[in-house]
């Protein structure tokens, strides 16, 4: 195996010498790969996952772009999927991250193994996995089986303060992070982890509407107006919706209120140790407000991001 490992890596510096490169915003590049950004590391895992993730009809995929409310929804779904393996007061998420209920398949699940077992990564049936890769380049087994996927996204300008902020909190002094304009600059020219951002949100979005059995599109403005009826949605999408009883009994409150940034932010669990190596669980949780971007954002800025909001999605349906 040590040999299949290095001629895996041999074949993906020949592969990376044929992709079109461009610098990130801390240091290392991104390459272009399938039409999506991704740096050097995190593209060999992608591989693995396309090439060998054995999708079947009971999977259920979490899909997002980083900082569009992927903890959140990991939260969400874990909790609505799973109500009944557990007692109402001993959601496993009181102990646990949401990144650690949900597998981030490019991320820890196919990082060190190209076929790893999935039996023993997650013990919960069905099973629940995440990922950021893009729509068109999911593997052919997630497209061509009945599993079901729940994407979020969200308004861009959010999208992008926060993942600057994130970026910016991460860096330590061997890396050189880009200036707040270069990195916008960069996120305009759909430079960043997995972007194009739009070509994300819109592949999802097409695919949602074409077969919305297979796929819910979730905005996170949407989740923070109305969980109660996000959820109810959710779970029906799920195939688990909730029953009379359990409305009346709260259920679908209590799920809301356990998955709220109030509550996990607030966890020790959330407070302590790494998601990865470099990345502190408490990281993701910042300040989860809808427009905190007019805080950092020039109005410039803003009025940029409009008109390439308004070209991107132009006849798509899909607004922010
Ligand atoms: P902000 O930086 O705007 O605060 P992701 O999970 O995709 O990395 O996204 C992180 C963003 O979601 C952060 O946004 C974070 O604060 C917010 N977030 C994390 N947990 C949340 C929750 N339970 N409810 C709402 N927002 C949450």
């Amino acid at each position: 195996t040590e040999d299949a490992h290095k001629s895996s890596d041999d074949d993906l510096q020949q592969l990376l010498q044929t992709l079109p490169k461009e610098e990130g915003w801390s240091g290392s590049s991104f390459y272009l790969y399938q039409g999506f950004w991704c740096s050097a590391r995190r593209l060999k895992p992608v591989i693995s996952f396309q090439r060998h993730f054995p999708a079947v009809d009971s999977n259920v995929i979490v899909a997002s772009l980083p900082k569009c409310g992927t903890t959140w929804l990991k939260a969400l779904t874990f909790s609505t999927l799973y109500r009944n393996q557990f007692a109402r007061d001993e959601n496993p998420l009181l102990n646990f991250t949401p990144h650690q209920l949900v597998h981030q398949l490019e991320y820890d699940v196919y990082v060190n193994n190209p076929c790893p077992d999935l039996e023993t990564i997650s013990i919960y049936k069905p099973r629940l996995f995440a990922t950021q890769v893009p729509y068109a380049s999911l593997p052919i087994s997630i497209k061509d089986s009945r599993c079901k996927i729940v994407y979020v996204c969200r308004n861009p300008m959010d999208t992008f303060i926060s993942l600057w902020l994130f970026i910016e909190k991460l860096q330590n002094e061997s890396q050189e992070l880009v200036s707040l304009d270069e990195a916008f600059e960069k996120f305009c020219h759909g430079v960043c982890a997995f972007g194009p951002f739009f070509d994300h949100g819109l592949g999802y979005w097409k695919a949602s509407q074409e077969n919305p059995k297979k796929i819910l599109f979730l905005k996170y403005e949407d989740l923070k107006e109305d969980i109660n009826s996000q959820l109810k949605h959710l779970a029906m999408f799920l195939g688990v919706p909730f029953t009379e009883d359990e409305e009346k009994q709260g259920v679908v409150e209590e799920i809301a209120k356990v998955c709220s940034f109030e509550n996990l932010k607030e966890l020790d669990v959330n407070k302590k140790g790494l998601f990865i190596p470099g990345i502190p669980n408490e990281s993701f949780f910042r300040k989860a407000k809808v427009g905190d971007c007019s805080n950092y954002l020039t109005p410039s800025m803003v009025e940029r991001l409009e008109k390439l909001i308004q070209q991107k999605l132009d006849n798509s349906g899909l607004t922010f």
